[in-house]
């Protein structure tokens, strides 16, 4: 046991609770309380048929949210763009990529969204513009005051030679430095070339950005989810990296450590900046309407926790993934544990949690842990305190689509070769979702769409698990509802490791019935006395949900022991205290 939070609680005078456990501060706002659910806007649901998803096709949908009980969504980029990286690779800031639709259908979405009662978030990308976007295409002719909104350097002269102005490697493999004769100089990208770093020590930028984020405040909004924080600012004299001594091709990110462009401390008042500007926008229209800001960045510990000093109400917590420079390990549940536990150590404790399992930009959590161990997890995220932030299709156990180098789209893989792209492809993770069993699984009425779709639409659809008695669907439905609890709310979190394999969670409030959550991430079962672990559980507790595949699909509704609790190999169980 470290003696860190044991340090934390005694300060915090609730010495009585052992290390694991931690207090939770009441939520007030409405985001603290929410699922957000991203959606990919290409691949959620089209509407006119010509193989891409649209913001039509969203909101003929959005009765999706309100049956799974889901509260907020998060669109990914619906920018003009030319769509080298998806849309991230934004041309004009203020106006809607076509093929998704028109303002008004903007303006439907938000508002028939709101009246169901979802909130609705958007993506904000400030750390580039499209090499399309006017500012670069004036920049490039050498015209102020949009040269200065970007960073270029000349390069190094070693004689006759000219030399990079920095060894830095670009997020998507190669120099983050792109050569423009007609400026004879080079600018800074830290992802695609066609992605323009801007300048953040240019105090235009910032004026720009912030009418950007007043035009999507006017159109309704409930917040923003801030892309790629750790990059905004890179470091002025252009230092080298050193070398992380990782074995891989030395033109590829994980070469280098990133000191010198990622997470400067420069960024960090950006976002409080933005924040500071959505709150008296707030005032500014004398109401009380509350907005949501996330942050995503993938870093140390250190540097994601310090987003909530500087505004950001949401710094995703991607430690199920990967800390920014090695991938997250979640083999055991001592792996788990540790994962949960790290950030629960860590954050500010009057904050709110965030847990993420997947996104856009990662492999499926079903393909990484298997099916087997999907609800377990899901339990978890869904029923700790904070809010989970979930990927589109997650919800009903999708896996990512094999593609092949040919099928292959994605920038990131694109730039690396056929032997190397399936380490760095998102094309898998971005497939159609799943609605049914017709047609490009329901997803358009067109049989080809942009990425096809997942040959296991057959039997992995909305539909059939809608039908089906029990379905990953259906768990997803039922953790969620209960987050309506008094004792989810408010209750203390305790996670604990059980005999080896057993991720335990309680949920405990004094005068309430407590939740359990029990998740064995091995393949073998175990009885066990749950006394051991946590404190004051009442001695019997009533099955309330378990994984699909746990066998235990006829015991819902059973009252269960606590000192011989039986977990199925890879068995995931929510129990609720019976207070009888
Ligand atoms: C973020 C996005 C990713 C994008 C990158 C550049 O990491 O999630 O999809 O490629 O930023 O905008
Ligand atoms: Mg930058």
């Amino acid at each position: 046991m470290c003696t860190l939070p044991v340090l934390f609680l005694i300060l915090a005078g609730t010495a009585s609770i052992d290390a694991t456990t931690y207090n939770v501060t009441t939520p007030t706002e409405w985001w603290q309380t929410a699922v957000i659910y991203e959606i990919w806007p290409e691949s959620f649901k089209d509407s006119d048929g010509d193989g891409i998803g649209d913001l039509n096709g969203i909101t003929s949908k959005l009765s999706h949210f309100v049956d799974m009980g889901v509260t907020c969504i998060w669109l990914a980029p619906i920018y003009e763009s030319p769509f080298v990286d998806s849309g991230y690779d934004i041309s004009d800031f203020y106006a809607l990529h076509s093929t998704y639709g028109t303002l008004d259908d903007f303006t439907t979405l938000v508002k028939t969204a709101q009246e169901l009662g979802l909130k609705v978030i958007i993506d904000f990308v400030p750390n580039h513009t499209s090499d399309e976007h006017e500012w670069f295409v004036k920049a490039k002719q050498g015209i102020e005051p949009y040269y200065s909104y970007y960073i270029w350097n000349e390069g190094i002269m070693y004689g006759d030679y000219r030399g990079l102005p920095s060894n830095w490697i670009s997020g998507f493999t190669g120099s983050t430095w792109e050569w423009v004769d007609e400026r004879n100089a080079y600018y800074l990208h830290q992802f695609s070339k066609h992605e323009v770093d801007l300048n953040w020590r240019n105090p235009d930028v910032m004026e720009q950005m912030k009418k950007v984020l007043t035009y999507w405040l006017d159109l309704g909004i409930d917040g923003f989810r801030v892309d790629a924080v750790p990059f905004f600012v890179e470091s002025a004299n252009f230092t080298n990296e050193t070398l992380s001594g990782q074995d891989v091709p030395s033109d590829t990110y994980y070469y280098l450590n990133h000191t010198e462009t990622k997470d400067q401390p420069e960024s960090y008042p950006l976002v409080q900046e933005w924040k500071e500007h959505i709150n008296n926008y707030t005032v500014s229209q004398g109401n009380d309407k509350v907005r949501v800001m996330c942050t995503e960045g993938y870093s140390a510990i250190d540097y994601v926790v310090k987003w909530y000093d500087y505004g950001s109400d949401v710094p995703f917590n991607f430690f199920f993934i990967s800390d920014g420079q090695t991938s997250a390990v979640i083999d055991t549940a001592t792996d788990i544990v540790d994962i949960i536990t790290k950030w629960y150590n860590n954050m500010p404790s009057d904050q709110t949690a965030n847990w993420v399992l997947g996104n856009h930009d990662r492999s499926r959590i079903a393909t990484k842990v298997g099916l087997y161990r999907t609800d377990g997890i899901h339990f978890l995220i869904l029923l700790m305190s904070g809010v989970p932030t979930l990927y589109f299709g997650d919800e009903i156990g999708m896996t990512d689509t094999f593609l092949t180098w040919a099928e292959t789209t994605d920038v990131q893989a694109c730039n690396t070769n056929e032997t190397e792209y399936l380490s760095w492809t998102r094309d898998p993770e971005r497939t159609p979702y799943q609605w049914d069993n017709t047609t490009a699984a329901g997803f358009s009425t067109n049989s080809t769409p942009f990425l096809k779709v997942n040959e296991n639409y057959l039997t992995v659809n909305l539909a059939a698990e809608k039908e089906a008695d029990f379905s990953h669907y259906k768990n997803f439905q039922k953790a969620i509802a209960l987050r309506n609890t008094t004792v989810w709310r408010e209750g203390t979190v305790d996670v604990e490791l059980i005999e080896d394999d057993v991720i335990g969670m309680s949920r405990q409030l004094d005068g309430e019935d407590p939740i359990i959550v029990l998740v064995n991430w091995a393949n073998t079962t175990v009885t066990v006395d749950l006394d051991s672990y946590f404190a004051d559980l009442p001695d019997t507790m009533e099955l309330v949900i378990a994984d699909m595949y746990s066998g235990l699909n006829d015991n819902i509704g059973d009252t269960y022991n606590k000192s011989s609790m039986y977990i199925p190999a890879y068995g995931a169980m929510v129990l609720l205290g019976t207070s009888s």
